[in-house]
């Protein structure tokens, strides 16, 4: 068996995380919380979405939240951003990734983002050629890979087609989500060898929702495939507003364990993102989604 020796885990708590929570986090909450990722250590944090805030309510604050945060030269803070719009907001506030994301569902597409598939591909071209004047990188997801709430099964070759037309158009990392946390690891292995056919593996984070309890043995299958990208969520909080009964990303202290058993190096601190994750769960008045964050605490 190899393993990577080093991995960087993307923290999306802040946007995925955050996203589907139905009361209105107030502002200095999600500041802290992001502050205290930052003193964690990670080299990346989504830290909202500037996408409709008719759609999406709870990220409608993300304008303000990027101005209020600590920033630091060795974090980046990728914002999502489903159209031009929201671009030339993430140009205003000096963002420095964004993110794009797709499907090769086309209900999930229009459910998601109100487009067809062929139609998010242009928006795709024209925000990368908006940002690319601008130095900014680009990250694209990829959803629903494992499964969609609409369709059921998608096609992996479709999907290693986008994953090839984001790295193409100049996304540095395609990440490859299982946004309603369906798969199990030799559907993960059968997708990721199929994409690692078109794109290189150094440039596929794998993102994974622990809504049927499979996040952590599908990371072990893809950690063999030299996957070095995990996107993890503080507390496992998340879901998406647009895919129905799914529940958080798997939690950054669950993966963070794992990983440290296995002798992977990630630069974060156990015992710092277990203080994060009950930061926000108490604030949550709930306990954290996060087997690991409740055992240390009962220690
Ligand atoms: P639309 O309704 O077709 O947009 O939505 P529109 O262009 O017709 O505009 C309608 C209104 O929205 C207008 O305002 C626009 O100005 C405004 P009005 O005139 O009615 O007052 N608007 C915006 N406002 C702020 N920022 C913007 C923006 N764009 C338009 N960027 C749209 C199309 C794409 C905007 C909408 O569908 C949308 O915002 N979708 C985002 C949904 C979303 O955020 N989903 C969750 C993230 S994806 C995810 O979680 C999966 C992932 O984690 C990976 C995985 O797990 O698989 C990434
Ligand atoms: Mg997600």
């Amino acid at each position: 068996m190899t393993f990577p020796r080093k991995v960087n885990l993307y923290e999306v708590g802040p946007r995925d995380g955050l996203q589907n929570e139905k009361e209105i986090i107030p502002i200095d909450v999600k500041v802290n919380l992001i502050n205290k990722l930052i003193n964690c250590n990670f080299k990346e944090i989504e830290i909202g979405s500037f996408v409709s805030p008719k759609w999406v309510p709870q990220m409608a604050d993300s304008e303000i939240i990027i101005d209020k945060i600590n920033k630091r030269e060795t974090t980046s803070f990728p914002v999502l951003t489903p159209n031009l719009k929201g671009v030339q907001k993430a140009i205003e506030k000096k963002a420095d990734t964004v993110c794009v994301f797709v499907t090769a569902s086309e209900t999930f597409s229009k459910k998601n983002t109100n487009c067809t598939v062929s139609e998010s591909l242009k928006r795709v071209e024209e925000i990368i050629s908006e940002v690319k004047k601008y130095n900014i990188k680009v990250r694209g997801y990829l959803s629903c890979v494992l499964g969609c709430p609409y369709e059921g099964k998608v096609s992996y070759e479709s999907t290693a087609d986008l994953a090839s037309f984001l790295i193409e158009q100049g996304c540095y990392q395609v990440s490859l989500g299982d946004t309603i946390g369906c798969g199990t690891p030799f559907d993960a292995i059968k997708l990721f060898e199929l994409v690692s056919k078109k794109i290189n593996i150094e440039n596929i984070a794998a993102h994974f929702h622990d809504t049927y309890g499979q996040a952590l043995s599908n990371i072990y299958a893809v950690l063999q495939m030299g996957v070095q990208t995990l996107d993890t969520s503080v507390a496992g909080l998340g879901g998406c507003p647009y895919a129905k009964g799914a529940t958080g990303n798997v939690a950054t202290e669950d993966v963070l364990y794992m990983l440290k058993g296995i002798g992977i190096k990630t630069g974060i601190k156990l015992e710092d993102i277990i203080e994060v994750s009950w930061y926000i769960s108490n604030y949550m008045k709930r306990l954290p989604n996060s087997r690991v964050a409740r055992a240390y605490v009962n220690q």
